[in-house]
């Protein structure tokens, strides 16, 4: 239905220089994380239908994905399904699985090609074979690569996170494997689907709502957090220099004090 717009992607989306004014190359953040909002919204406003705007929102994924690999972030987190987002029209999920199965099988060699490394988190459970098949694929082809992580949330909820790894660390207490005084938060972390990856240094949502949506809860506990009004099919390399240059003029105490 919409193999074209991957297939000529590379003709239609011509890299473009980044202007780096006022950006200190040395305080990127290492990790953001991006509420992909506003899809439905953005097509509606061009009286189309929904799933226009998610086609035009994972092509918006790929252009800020190699704009922060140029500008040396280490991870990008990008909620493109929620354990909620099924109470959506059936036509509508449907349309976002075939969406990310596409995705997935198109951009293997941009993956490959640019070094970038592919991870989930999520709950495998009620995802499509095809879905699962391909997710696992592209986390073998990629898992050597060095260079950014594309971290996609997909089937994910922040306190379903907490709740499977609260599960799994009392049946580790009630097998031995670990004490209750033990149970740190460095130990908590590695039950979580993030282990091993960075806490997110700054959260960005566009499509104008200031909420969370039950993403990565326990790991934003201090990012930064930047919200535009901006659809995120509208979204563009500016607004993430945007809020990198938002990010890099706030304090960040974690919780302490700054002496000035
Ligand atoms: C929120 O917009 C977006 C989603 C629930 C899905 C996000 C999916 C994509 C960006 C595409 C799939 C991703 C990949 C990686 C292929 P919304 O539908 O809630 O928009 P609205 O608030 O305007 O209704």
């Amino acid at each position: 239905m919409f193999k074209g717009l991957f297939q000529t992607r590379k003709n239609t989306m011509p890299d473009t220089a980044l202007d780096l004014s006022g950006i200190d190359l040395n305080n990127i953040p290492q990790h953001i994380a991006i509420i992909m909002d506003g899809n439905g919204r953005w097509a509606k406003a061009q009286g189309k239908i929904r799933t226009y705007g998610h086609q035009a929102g994972a092509e918006t994924l790929k252009k800020i994905v190699r704009a922060a690999d140029k500008i040396g972030i280490k991870v990008i987190s990008a909620y493109a399904f929620s354990t909620e987002n099924w109470k959506r029209p059936v036509t509508e999920v449907n349309f976002i699985m075939e969406l990310l199965s596409r995705y997935l099988t198109n951009e293997i060699d941009e993956f490959k090609e640019n070094n970038v490394q592919v991870r989930f988190i999520g709950s495998q459970e009620g995802l499509p074979e095809i879905v699962r098949q391909k997710m696992a694929h592209a986390v073998a082809e990629t898992k050597d690569n060095t260079g950014i992580i594309l971290n996609l949330a997909i089937n994910y909820g922040g306190q379903a996170e907490i709740l499977q790894a609260v599960k799994r660390i009392a049946r580790d207490t009630a097998a031995g494997s670990i004490a209750v005084d033990e149970i740190t938060n460095e130990v908590f972390e590695r039950y979580l689907y993030t282990d091993g990856l960075p806490a997110p240094d700054l959260l960005i949502r566009p499509g104008g709502d200031l909420r969370i949506s039950n993403f990565l809860l326990w790991q934003i506990a201090y990012a930064e957090i930047w919200t535009t009004d901006v659809y995120w099919p509208d979204f563009s390399e500016e607004h993430l220099l945007q809020a990198i240059r938002a990010f890099q003029g706030r304090e960040r105490r974690f919780g302490g004090l700054v002496n000035k």
